[in-house]
């Protein structure tokens, strides 16, 4: 299937789409990560996404499109694939039921993950990762059970993002609710979407996540 994940910063997008890509088997495909690599390995992507995401602001839809599309077009996600944080625009809506028509596809679900602002800002500003493996962390929320260690793999290094303070947090919830928030209409209009309360426990929200996965799969 072909799921995505709606939801302003910190909703839980990537927390939950690394627990479906366990549970299901699925592909977890985020931009944010892939522009964050991209910006890492200093490629033309990487160095025009930049000042756009240091300021909370969305990257051209062409960047990022091409980018989705180039990973799409790998045969792993025959498996079935979890966008998270694409598409995030109308324009990329409409880019991606193009690519998906030419590859005999449609979206089965865009599940919305529903909270509240003032939740989102201690989410984001207290959330580090693992450097080795991805895995994601809270200072309040998911602690490791070893300090700085990682309960996955072990590792030591944990990182935080640059775009993880208060006012770029700011920005980048104005942007989710100006460009991204009527992806909720428009995927409704295709009886696509599913809303799911997201303010809860981790757990809790990844069986409702896991209930919509079995209803299209
Ligand atoms: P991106 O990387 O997509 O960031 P985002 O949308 O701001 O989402 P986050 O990764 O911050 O949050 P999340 O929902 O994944 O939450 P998480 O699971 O980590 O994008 C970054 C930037 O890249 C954008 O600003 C833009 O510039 C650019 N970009 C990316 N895609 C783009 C696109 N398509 N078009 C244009 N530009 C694009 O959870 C957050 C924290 O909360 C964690 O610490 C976690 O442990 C904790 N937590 C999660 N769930 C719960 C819970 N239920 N209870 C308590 N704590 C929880
Ligand atoms: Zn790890």
């Amino acid at each position: 299937p072909v799921l995505i994940l709606l939801g302003p910063p910190g909703a839980g997008k990537g927390t939950q789409a690394r627990t479906l890509e366990a549970e299901f088997g699925l592909i977890q495909l985020s931009t944010g990560d892939m522009l964050r690599a991209a910006v890492k390995a200093g490629t033309e992507a990487g160095r025009a996404a930049k000042a756009k995401m240091e300021a909370g602001a969305l990257v051209s839809d062409e960047i990022v499109t091409r980018i989705l599309a180039d990973r799409l077009a790998e045969p792993d996600t025959a498996k079935g694939v979890i966008l998270d944080g694409f598409p995030r625009t109308t324009a990329q809506a409409e880019a991606l039921d193009a690519i998906l028509a030419e590859r005999g596809q449609q979206i089965d679900a865009a599940i919305s993950l529903e909270v509240d602002d003032a939740e989102m800002v201690t989410r984001v500003s207290g959330r580090f990762t693992c450097a080795g493996c991805g895995e994601g962390y809270h200072d309040q929320y998911k602690t490791p059970a070893k300090p700085d260690t990682c309960d996955k793999c072990g590792g030591t290094e944990m990182t935080r993002r640059a775009d993880d303070n208060a006012d770029t947090v700011k920005s980048r919830l104005e942007a989710y609710h100006a460009q991204t928030a009527p992806l909720l209409t428009y995927y409704d209009g295709k009886n696509a979407l599913h809303r799911i309360p997201a303010m809860g426990a981790i757990d809790d929200i990844a069986r409702e996540l896991a209930g919509v996965v079995h209803s299209v799969r």
